[in-house]
């Protein structure tokens, strides 16, 4: 063996019995193998050698480095895992590391803010499921089977002859089922339409439904509390139109629109409920009046917040969500 590859051998057995932990190991290794270490420089000697003394020489390195892999490998079994990994290494004094906070979607805080205006006025927050029966979706809210209305709310249909629900008045029906007058809800959630997806449209969006219902609730009343609603949410200059609509399950039925620039703009469907509903859910329509509405929740949001393209909501994309 020639002299330096036995001396750094001898000085390897010799640093060997000072490990202890994964540091020293470390120190170690990079001491002999790491780039700049010991049996580089060994390497580095072997270049210049003659061919003959090359043989030998390259063999005797190439031992060593057998050695040394072998030492670093029983020995990282011995010092167990890298300290950097236990607890004891927990540096309190670093900074930490700030976990990123997002921002609430403008659809979350528009029924937030919707509920809360409606939350004062006594209403209660209610929500349906969004996989319906037709009979929920439909028939109850007095669209018959071959009513032309339900091409416009025709989904997608499940194997159980359910539906994704195409307005939040099935929860009108939901709720009258299980419960008595006097109500007051209000119901978000998402509905589906078979619509083309543009700029105005989407397959999918969010309603707000209404309900109010007792043994003396009447037209005044929706116009009373949609007036209020509306002025609280855009402001007390607001203007207000109610224009004669048609819906299967109120009577009369409302579209309601606010001045917006040189025109208007309609902004929900109301009215006072049809008998009919009353009927389907086992009411007394002798007993009980009410009223309902519901309106869509993009599109108040894009109203207040000058949105100009539906999709936004719906794309994820930081730049836009960022700006709430
Ligand atoms: N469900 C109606 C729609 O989706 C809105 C509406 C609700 C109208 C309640 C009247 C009463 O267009």
């Amino acid at each position: 063996m020639s002299e330096s590859v036995h001396e750094v051998r001898h000085e390897a057995e010799f640093r060997l019995a000072g490990v202890h932990t994964a540091q020293e190991l470390e120190a170690f290794h990079v001491h002999f193998l790491g780039k700049r270490g010991k049996l580089a420089s060994l390497m580095d000697q072997l270049k210049t050698l003659p061919a003959e003394a090359k043989k030998d020489f390259g063999r005797e390195v190439n031992e060593l480095k057998q050695f040394l892999e072998a030492v670093c490998q029983s020995k990282k079994e011995a010092v167990g895992p890298s300290l950097v990994k236990t607890e004891n290494s927990f540096d309190h004094s670093l900074p930490g590391i700030a976990p990123p906070v997002g921002t609430i979607h403008p659809i979350t805080s528009t029924i937030a803010e919707i509920a809360s205006i409606f939350e004062r006025l006594g209403f209660e927050i209610v929500e349906g499921p969004e996989i319906e029966t037709e009979f929920h979706n439909f028939t109850a809210l007095n669209i018959p089977l071959d009513h032309p209305s339900r091409d416009s709310f025709d989904t997608f249909y499940t194997a159980s002859g359910h539906l994704l629900r195409s307005q939040t008045s099935t929860v009108q029906i939901r709720v009258m089922q299980n419960r008595k007058p006097p109500l007051r809800i209000i119901a978000p959630g998402r509905v589906y339409r078979p619509d083309t997806v543009d700029a105005s449209h989407s397959f999918m969006f969010h309603q707000i439904e209404g309900l109010m219902v007792d043994d003396r609730t009447t037209f005044s009343d929706l116009k009373g509390v949609l007036n209020l609603f509306l002025r609280e949410l855009f402001g007390p200059q607001v203007k207000t139109r109610f224009r004669p609509h048609f819906f299967p399950f109120t009577e009369p039925s409302v579209e309601v629109d606010i001045r917006w620039g040189k025109g208007w703009l309609e902004i929900l469907g109301a009215g006072c409920v049809d008998p009919s509903v009353f009927e389907a859910v086992g009411y007394d329509v002798k007993r009980v009046q009410g009223f309902a509405f519901g309106l869509g929740v993009e599109r108040m949001a894009m109203l207040r917040h000058g949105i100009q393209d539906i999709r936004l909501f719906y794309e994820n994309d930081l730049r836009f969500l960022r700006q709430f």
